[in-house]
């Protein structure tokens, strides 16, 4: 929680680095993902909804991150492949693991189960901004899925220090998104 806009620039230091280990690791995209069971039975579908979706306000013009949770109340999973808003020239996904953030190319939702982007953990990113999200706006953000319609959410932008009551394990967010000033 020590959210700092003073310290801009030893987090670009730190950002640098940060950038170098994500590029180090963004090779292995691939990692962990491959669920390949058989499908069985066509009559189970997922069932998706979005919830608890908020922006911080970003300290930066150029991107801001989102978070949100996907639950999935169907009997079979589905998968979070990409998302879209109009502010963003694109919007990604990201995972972070200890402290390095990932670029992914999709997010398992598995069946009768959640999917969480929370700060410190898994994230969007809104990049290549057409306007900068302010405190008090509503920005629309469109989750595709591989087998689900996909689901536009209008995300409220609250303060840059906004933390949702519950378990966000909100340490060590704020270091690794400055590691996107480098993008
Ligand atoms: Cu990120």
């Amino acid at each position: 929680m020590s959210h700092r806009t003073t310290g801009r620039r030893r987090a670009l230091a730190g950002g640098a680095l940060a950038l170098a280990a994500a590029l180090t690791l963004a090779g292995c995209g691939g990692s962990g993902s491959g669920t390949g069971s058989g499908d069985t039975g066509a009559a189970k579908k997922p069932e998706i909804a979005v919830a608890g979706a908020y922006i911080p306000e970003p300290t930066m013009d150029d991107m801001a991150a989102g978070f949100f949770t996907v639950t999935n109340k169907g009997g079979a999973a589905d998968s979070l492949t990409s998302a879209t808003s109009d502010i963003a020239g694109s919007v990604t996904l990201h995972s972070t693991k200890g402290g390095v953030m990932k670029e992914q190319k999709s997010f398992e939702v598995p069946a009768g189960g959640e999917l969480r982007f929370a700060s410190g953990g898994n994230h969007v990113m809104f990049e290549k901004l057409k306007r900068k999200p302010k405190r008090g706006e509503k920005v629309a953000l469109t989750l595709h899925f591989r087998a689900a319609d996909p689901v536009t959410v209008e995300v409220p932008v609250k303060e840059a220090t906004y933390s949702p009551g519950e378990d966000g394990g909100s340490d060590a967010s704020h270091d690794t998104h400055m590691s996107h000033q480098s993008h």
